[in-house]
């Protein structure tokens, strides 16, 4: 498929940009254009292009509204102090695009189409990128299930869109702990569900769990595993690391877990620190009683969202319990240094992760 065709925005059209200094938040600003291509079964995916950003015409029997065969990514662009702009491990959110696609009986894309298609809409909305610390520009693909029909099926036509937006810092007031609640009354994703795939009924799937947990003053929910309801899985959107003794340990990618690019980044530098690493099945049991004898060292999530997110408090079963003495820990503060100094160009990148856009 050669070339995309680029229908810029008319210059009047052109929305105002959020002054420097303003507070972005998270996913309310849209840029000016969207990368947008169909698929057909019988001809594969055609007409890829830019065009300006707009709301989506969709049959109101369109089968994503139904029954949800829809997958998503998210990852972001980063300005570095040279004023270039990098993407970090970007082939891992298409190739893991493409493999909730399978999931859902949705077609795969070709991950080099998908991530040149991504750097030319990022060269094009590059004023877009925000410079202030800790801002960087999110970039969300997104692949639905068009065609309208009202049968459970699999659909033979889909659209798959990018859409960027500048985001704010996600820590503006300092690297800080967070609380989380245990539950044991929802589950995310059972073994042999949709768990591992990045698709919406996920996300459904959890926001009862959330409220209820916002309720009660926490920030995020530690989901359990579907059967024993008693090895932990993930935190609120996050993978979760434990660090006990001499060992970090993060739970195994048995099929109710997203695949996170962060989890496999720390896993990674982990190792190469010479840290004893592993990838098990933690009970929470195990967890209280290495907290009780003092063996658990510190608890973190990772995402792209806040890449590592520590954990200062942990409730269950009418319990509180202080991790840390609530303080952000050395290995926390440790690998997020490490990771933001790499995505952002302030360290140089021994991995070979970070991708010039422009
Ligand atoms: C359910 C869930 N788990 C984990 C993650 C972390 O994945 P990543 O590090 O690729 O952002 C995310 C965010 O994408 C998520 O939505």
């Amino acid at each position: 498929m050669a070339g995309f065709s680029i229908t810029k925005a008319a210059p009047n059209d052109l929305k105002k940009k959020p002054a420097s200094g303003v507070e972005l938040g998270f996913g309310r600003i849209f840029t000016d254009h969207l990368f947008l291509m169909e698929y057909d079964q019988g001809q594969g995916w055609h007409h890829p292009r830019i065009e300006p950003y707009r709301p989506l015409s969709l049959d109101p029997a369109a089968l994503v509204l139904h029954y949800g065969q829809e997958v998503f990514e998210g990852l972001k662009a980063y300005r570095w102090p040279n004023d270039e702009i990098y993407l970090f491990r970007p082939r891992m959110n298409y190739e893991r695009l493409n493999r909730s696609a399978k999931r859902l009986c949705m077609p795969e894309l070709d991950v080099e189409l998908a991530l040149e298609a991504t750097c030319q809409l990022i060269r094009l909305e590059k004023d877009w990128v925000p410079a202030a610390p800790g801002t960087s520009l999110y970039i969300r693909p997104n692949m639905i299930a068009t065609e309208a029909a009202l049968g459970v099926q699999i659909s033979k036509k889909y659209l798959f869109y990018i859409m960027l937006g500048p985001v704010g810092a996600y820590y503006p007031q300092g690297f800080n702990p967070v609380n989380i609640f245990v539950t044991e009354k929802y589950i995310r994703a059972a073994r042999g569900g949709l768990g591992e795939a990045k698709t919406l009924a996920n996300y459904a799937a959890s926001l009862l769990a959330q409220e209820e947990a916002h309720e009660q003053g926490y920030t995020q929910v530690l989901w359990l595993d579907a059967i024993e309801r008693k090895y932990a899985e993930e935190v609120g959107t996050s993978n979760i690391f434990f660090y006990l003794g001499e060992e970090l340990v993060t739970p195994p990618l048995s099929g109710t877990i997203l695949p996170g690019v962060t989890r496999d980044s720390v896993l990674h530098i982990a190792r190469h620190w010479g840290l004893k690493v592993s990838e098990r099945m933690i009970g929470l049991d195990e967890v209280i009683s290495a907290l009780e004898s003092g063996k658990l060292k510190e608890v973190f999530a990772t995402g792209t969202a806040a890449v590592i997110s520590p954990v200062g408090k942990l409730a269950h079963h009418e319990k509180i319990f202080l991790i840390n003495g609530g303080q952000v820990g050395e290995l926390s503060k440790k690998l997020y240094d490490h990771i933001v100094g790499i995505q952002y160009g302030k360290i140089k990148d021994p991995y070979g992760w970070v991708e010039r856009v422009a």
